[in-house]
């Protein structure tokens, strides 16, 4: 079993890179929600309590289950977290007038092992409304800042920490030495690796799956194709996937990833729906509505091909724990903004048991699996691309023959980012078939054909993006080409709105 941190949130909007930070130094961790209450054995190592936007002295603070004061095991307390420790350990904090917010530097610094090898003057990020006055009796103030006096304290003894500021962020230019710190305070070895984690999952995968049959829709992706090669090293020829032509997919992409599984070994059913989906398309213009069908579509296909597998008991996901976390609700339950977080459920009626390898990775940890699987580099750094592909990116209703004007478009764009190195300095991109048609020439004559727009945008996670500032020489090149090559256009575009307030897809 390996060794771990827990990590309770208080609904910090960094609680998922403490996380991070923490596995970046080969310790494998959990976040759960302030009110879980921890159950200790050997493998947990310490605890850590996250920031969050409540304030300790306001009615509705958070409190934990978890008495730190109890606490088997070292704990460290970030902002809010120390605030608490703090304040129920008897200490003081008050509620500052103002928020601070941003850059600071450490002033002074007292020995302690959390902060060994953090220099004076060393950057910090803050982000509180709340300082802490006074620390609890018999714990040591170990930095101050300029503005704060107490921006580190412990207990050396009971291995208890707090630290103001936000250890985690990359502005904190030596937070990753204080978490290192900390977890060798803990007595954790980086016990947990890509090949560690590789060899345990095949393992218990066999265990769990047994000789029972496994079907699982791949969708080309980075999460479903990592997924589909651990199942494939667990349970062999017992994995069954499902690979599903849409009609809106890239262009030459049904076949081109058919070609990479084969290559990583998979055994793929693949099925041309792209007429089906196409007809259930059909005059079909708004964007939720074309979701849905899109979803219902490749369920009914998914459905049938599953079915003429016979004896399948399990479905195989490519869930990564981002999806997982049960995150706390600071404002209530978020607003659906797309539809697309709530499709790709199942129906009820194929009861099958659901097995997701990855559940417990986030992104960049999936790739470094994948990369240590063998697959290659270009299908690990692929850009995102929706489930209902093109068909959100034709405004509108769909036909063949904007599909295969919008394929041809994108294939330029792609190809021509990757032909002159901005690929991967982009985070996402595409390009959008608009709904009207504009006038211009060619030749000696009149056209009224229509209009593409590329979109690039460079984000971290899609939440927020800002659009991508390629130089004009490129957006020209691309603009000819696309003018030039692909019939039916006669009109090219730069979306140039990061999200928010746009998002990165037009529908
Ligand atoms: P937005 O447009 O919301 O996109 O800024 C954020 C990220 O989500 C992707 N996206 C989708 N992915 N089904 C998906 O699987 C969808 O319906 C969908 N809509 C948007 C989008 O491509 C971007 O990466």
């Amino acid at each position: 079993m390996h060794q771990k941190i827990i990590i309770l949130d208080f609904g910090s909007q960094y609680t998922q890179l403490i996380a991070r930070r923490v596995r970046e130094h080969h310790v494998f961790c959990e976040i759960h929600p302030f009110s879980h209450n921890i159950t200790f054995d050997e493998s947990i190592k310490g605890v850590i309590l996250s920031g969050s936007p409540f304030s300790v002295k306001e009615e509705n603070a958070l409190f934990p289950e978890f008495n730190w004061k109890e606490s088997p095991v070292p704990v460290l307390g970030i902002c809010y977290g120390a605030q608490l420790i703090a304040q129920q350990g008897g200490g003081e904090v008050h509620r500052s007038t103002h928020r601070e917010y941003g850059r600071a530097n450490l002033t002074t610094l007292s020995s302690c092992p959390l902060m060994q090898g953090v220099g004076m003057g060393s950057q910090v990020w803050m982000s509180h409304g709340d300082s802490i006055i006074r620390v609890p009796e018999s714990f040591q103030i170990t930095a101050s800042t300029d503005t704060i006096p107490v921006a580190a304290f412990s207990h050396l003894q009971d291995k208890i920490f707090g630290i103001q500021f936000h250890p985690e962020v990359y502005h904190s230019t030596e937070g990753s030495q204080i978490i290192a710190n900390f977890l060798s305070i803990c007595g954790c070895s980086g016990d947990w690796t890509p090949l560690s984690f590789i060899e345990e999952t095949v393992t218990q995968l066999r265990e769990k799956i047994g000789t029972d049959h496994v079907v699982m829709g791949l969708s080309g992706g980075v999460d479903s194709t990592v997924a589909a090669v651990l199942l494939s090293r667990a349970i062999g020829s017992q994995l069954h996937c499902i690979f599903v032509d849409n009609g809106l997919l890239r262009k030459n992409e049904f076949r081109d990833v058919q070609v990479n599984y084969d290559q990583l070994g998979l055994h793929v059913i693949a099925v041309d729906a792209s007429q089906i989906f196409l007809h259930e398309l059909k005059g079909i213009s708004d964007p939720e509505k074309k979701r849905k069908i899109i979803g219902k579509t490749f369920i009914e296909v998914f459905d049938t091909e599953a079915h003429k597998l016979g004896d399948v008991t399990w479905l195989g996901q490519g869930t990564i724990y981002p999806d997982v976390i049960e995150s706390v609700s600071v404002k209530g339950p978020s607003v659906t903004i797309k539809s697309h977080h709530n499709v790709g459920g199942l129906p009820a009626h194929m009861k099958l048991s659901i097995v997701e390898p990855l559940r417990m990775l986030f992104k960049d940890e999936v790739r470094k699996i994948g990369l240590e699987l063998g697959i290659s580099d270009s299908l690990l750094n692929r850009h995102p691309f929706p489930g209902p592909g093109l068909g959100i990116r034709i405004l509108g209703d769909i036909t063949l023959e904007k599909v295969s004007i919008l394929q041809h478009a994108d294939d330029i764009f792609i190809n021509r980012l990757k032909s002159e190195g901005y690929y991967h300095q982009v985070w996402q991109a595409g390009t959008i078939f608009l709904p009207v048609q504009s006038v211009g020439v060619m030749g000696d004559e009149r056209t009224y054909e229509n209009v593409i727009c590329l979109r690039a945008v460079t984000s971290t996670d899609g939440m927020t993006a800002d659009w991508a500032h390629l130089p004009h020489e490129f957006l020209s090149l691309v603009s000819n080409e696309i003018i030039n090559k692909v019939k039916g256009v006669n009109r090219v575009v730069f979306d140039i709105s990061s999200k928010p307030p746009a998002t990165i897809e037009w529908e």
